[in-house]
């Protein structure tokens, strides 16, 4: 175990007045508004009905180059566990709020979505021309339909997107503010993949960033003329290449994201029950990454998961508590057989239909 030092640099916090620079200075979603009123409506309903509600952020932030953005740097995350953890929350009577990243795994649709489980390959041609579910794939279809039309019809799921990192920020924040007055029945479930450096908006491009000045000769080619010539002579030594001269580069400066984990314990949701995940690919550091985590932000449990097994062990860490490794076996896992263990977080990883009891958190 690595001990913490007191030289070690804590993270940037969002105090109060940084929260408002962030969120001032970084524009929010153009739909933010309309996810509001959604998900006020939902929060209400179920806090009318004295149902417990979760928010599960699933899948990975973008950091966006460019302001009409061409591209952008994306973070690791398919939307497996949330998408999965999402549907064992319902399963257990939780009305689930999922804010997820654009396109990633739903719940109940990642069974038949992306390249793998791509759903033509679970139908076939019926005898009069009709498309129906092939034999072998029909048992498990309907019982996924049944649970997805269960959750529709009785509103137990609100499915929101984000897709940037100030996206995620501003929706996170709004909605943790809307679950306030559920108090300790309001659940936060984060394992979305959350960028840790971008790109400030004062500092960003409002174009798609250029890899040849042929767009400056038109536009400013006097200008360009002279800048080129000057630079074609500088060479950079920031890495080994000296033949390719910085104009021809792109040499991204990115700020560090502040850590917004404290103002969402403190002020977004003082009284929620908050689970963050922590990912990390070096096994030396996992525990005491999420341990750090759990001692500065104080919440209730950290989930620590490496990337290379995220699919068969995970780590909680909680106060108080000895760190407990849950593991489920690794065929199982990846064949996508029950889990032989009652936590949500490793059902993330499966494609059981055994629900697993999200009171083991
Ligand atoms: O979707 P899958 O493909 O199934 O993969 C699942 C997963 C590996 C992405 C998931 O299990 C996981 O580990 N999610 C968290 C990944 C992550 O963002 O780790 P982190 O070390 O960057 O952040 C840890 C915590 O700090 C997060 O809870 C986040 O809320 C918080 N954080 C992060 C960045 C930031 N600027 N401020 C924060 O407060």
């Amino acid at each position: 175990m690595i001990p913490h030092t007191p030289s070690e640099t804590p993270p940037p916090n969002l105090s109060a007045l940084a929260e408002d620079h962030y969120f001032s200075a970084n524009p929010p979603p153009k739909d933010l508004e309309k996810h509001i009123a959604l998900a006020k409506d939902f929060i209400d309903f179920h806090a009318a009905a004295g149902r417990r509600l979760v928010l599960v952020t699933s899948g990975g932030t973008t950091v966006p180059l460019e302001k009409q953005t061409v591209r952008f740097i994306d973070n690791f995350s398919a939307g497996t566990r949330g998408a999965t953890s999402a549907e064992y929350f319902l399963e257990a009577g939780y009305a689930v709020l999922f804010l997820h990243r654009q396109f990633s795994l739903l719940p109940f649709s990642r069974h038949y979505s992306h390249a793998t489980d791509c759903f033509l390959d679970f139908l076939r041609e019926g005898p009069d021309g009709s498309v129906i579910a092939r034999d072998e794939d029909a048992g498990k279809m309907l019982h996924v339909l049944r649970k997805y039309r269960e959750a529709r019809d009785k509103k137990m799921l609100l499915v929101l997107p984000f897709v940037s990192i100030s996206d995620y920020l501003h929706e996170l924040r709004s909605i943790t503010r809307l679950m306030r007055p559920l108090g300790p029945k309001a659940l936060l479930y984060l394992a979305a993949a959350v960028s840790d450096f971008f790109v400030p908006p004062e500092r960003m491009s409002e174009h798609k960033i250029q890899s040849t000045d042929a767009a400056d000769s038109v536009l400013q080619a006097k200008k360009k003329v002279a800048a080129a010539t000057e630079e074609e002579e500088t060479f950079d030594n920031f890495d080994s290449s000296p033949k390719v001269p910085r104009s021809k580069r792109l040499v991204v400066d990115l700020d560090p994201v502040p850590k917004f984990l404290k103002n969402l314990v403190e002020g977004w949701s003082p009284e929620g029950m908050i689970v963050s995940f922590k990912l990390e690919t070096d096994p030396a550091i996992l525990v005491h990454k999420a341990r750090y985590s759990l001692d500065r932000y104080q919440h209730h449990l950290v989930i620590g998961n490496l990337l290379a097994t995220r699919k068969w062990e995970v780590v909680f860490v909680s106060p108080g508590n000895p760190d407990k490794w849950i593991r489920v076996p690794r065929n199982k896992a990846l064949t996508g057989a029950s889990p032989s263990t009652a936590s949500p977080a490793l059902a993330a990883e499966t494609q059981s239909d055994e629900p697993l009891d999200p009171k083991s958190l």
